[in-house]
């Protein structure tokens, strides 16, 4: 009884776009102490004192500075060949005989680009080979979030807590051996690598758990978020077929018949980025994100919000709000002609702690799409074009699979 009074709070849902900004931009108010990951399984999926579960001390600014130039514009063009390669993989290992599972293909490509983006990895078939385990844990967590309140029966998920815990285990226990592998004298300090093993330092010391947090973290927060935007993306331009016809004319005219393409390519294709924006508007992987006020309270927009208060900013709510899009729920590319209301469209999160991998992410889902549109045609099982409903495993995904039937362009 004690444990169910200590845990009360008062919850705020904020639903008004200057609230919003002045909530996500302020530094006073910090990232939930709790990981809801963690609370119900004795598991803290995201890493304690990992860039994204540090509720906003100065080690997260401190390894924010750290780590924000690797994924800005001139660390994406660093990082620009190593992507670049993997997307003529993703489109060699494309099979025509077949329908192919368009989430499957994603999960082996996205975790490349972690692998070798932030892990500088050589060899990557070992990592891939995680991202399987990693939905597993999704799926476990997310099966004990949705029953939470059964909290009283705790032997029905002894199962699945079990099977969490174990897929968990054996990711960190992945990662240790990475990082017992480095060759520290050659790893490069001006790698994102680097700059997570700095930041994972004390003295001469290097903290070797804390180091597995932080690269379990990205593993978390860098696959799944891109697996299942690009999979909605391609069940959008499958009921969408202007849609398509007008992104597949675009690649056609901006990459021409160019063998290589350049970093600056991408930034011609304009339709596309507007599509992409559409999907995850509609779509937003990410439900919600929370903040809390520390026990004085907060003055949000000239209200006060007691101390010890969960602030929530619902991104599905504020992306599909009548109050500040034009029939919100149509899927409507021509939207973005017009700039959005500043701070409706946040699927990366805003402010101090928005998404470090939003550039990164939206450079990887466009050179995808454009990469396979380029060589190949799409359709899809005509029993698919009903509404695939959206579920929640921790984030937002297909409700079912989406089978993609792929034809190779004919060389023109
Ligand atoms: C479509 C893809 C992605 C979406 C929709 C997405 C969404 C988000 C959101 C909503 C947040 C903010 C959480 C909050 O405000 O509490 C966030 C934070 C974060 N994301 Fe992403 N993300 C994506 C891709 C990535 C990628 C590719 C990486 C890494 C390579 C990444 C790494 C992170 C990290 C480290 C944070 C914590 C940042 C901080 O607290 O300073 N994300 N992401």
């Amino acid at each position: 009884m004690f444990v169910l009074f200590s845990s009360w709070r008062v919850h705020l849902h904020v639903i008004d776009t200057k609230k919003i900004k002045a909530a996500l931009c302020s530094t006073s108010l910090l990232k939930p102490q709790k990981n809801p990951l963690g609370e119900f399984c004795g598991v803290n999926l995201l890493g304690l004192k990992s860039l994204f579960t540090e509720p906003g001390s100065s080690i997260w600014a401190l390894k924010r500075k750290e780590f924000d130039p690797h994924f800005h514009t001139a660390g994406l063009v660093r990082g620009y060949n190593q992507i670049s390669e993997i997307a003529s993989e993703l489109v060699e290992a494309i099979s025509c005989d077949s329908g192919t599972n368009i989430t499957v293909l994603m999960q082996q490509h996205v975790s490349s680009v972690i692998a070798a983006f932030i892990m500088n990895m050589e060899d990557k078939s070992e990592f891939i080979s995680y991202t399987e385990k990693m939905a597993n844990i999704f799926s476990g967590l997310s099966t004990r979030l949705r029953h939470k309140n059964t909290f009283w029966m705790p032997w029905a998920f002894s199962e699945v807590k079990k099977e969490v815990l174990s897929n968990l285990h054996d990711v960190r226990a992945f990662f240790k051996s990475f990082v017992l592998s480095l060759n520290f004298d050659e790893v490069n300090l001006n790698s994102c690598i680097g700059s997570i093993i700095k930041t994972n330092m004390e003295g001469d010391n290097l903290m070797i758990d804390l180091l597995i947090n932080e690269l379990v973290m990205f593993f978390f927060a860098g696959i799944d978020t891109s697996i299942h935007t690009i999979s909605f993306a391609f069940y959008e331009l499958l009921r969408n077929k202007e849609v398509l016809t007008k992104i597949e004319r675009e690649i056609k005219l901006v990459f021409g018949d160019k063998q290589s393409l350049e970093y600056n390519d991408f930034n011609e294709l304009k339709y596309l980025d507007d599509f992409i924006k559409e999907v995850l508007r509609y779509h937003p992987i990410v439900s919600s994100v929370a903040r809390e006020t520390g026990p004085s309270g907060f003055i949000l927009c000239d209200k006060y919000i007691p101390g010890n208060t969960t602030v929530h900013i619902n991104i599905e709510c504020v992306q599909k709000s009548e109050r500040f899009w034009t029939d919100p729920l149509k899927f409507k590319v021509e939207r973005w002609i017009e700039p959005p209301t500043p701070f409706s469209f946040i699927p990366f999160s805003g402010g101090t702690r928005s998404c470090i991998g939003k550039k990164l992410a939206l450079l990887e889902i466009k050179m995808f799409v454009s990469s396979i549109l380029r060589k190949y045609t799409i359709d899809f099982d005509k029993s698919d074009l009903r509404e695939i409903p959206t579920k929640n495993v921790i984030t937002n995904r297909l409700g079912k699979d989406l089978i993609v039937y792929f034809k190779r362009r004919e060389q023109e």
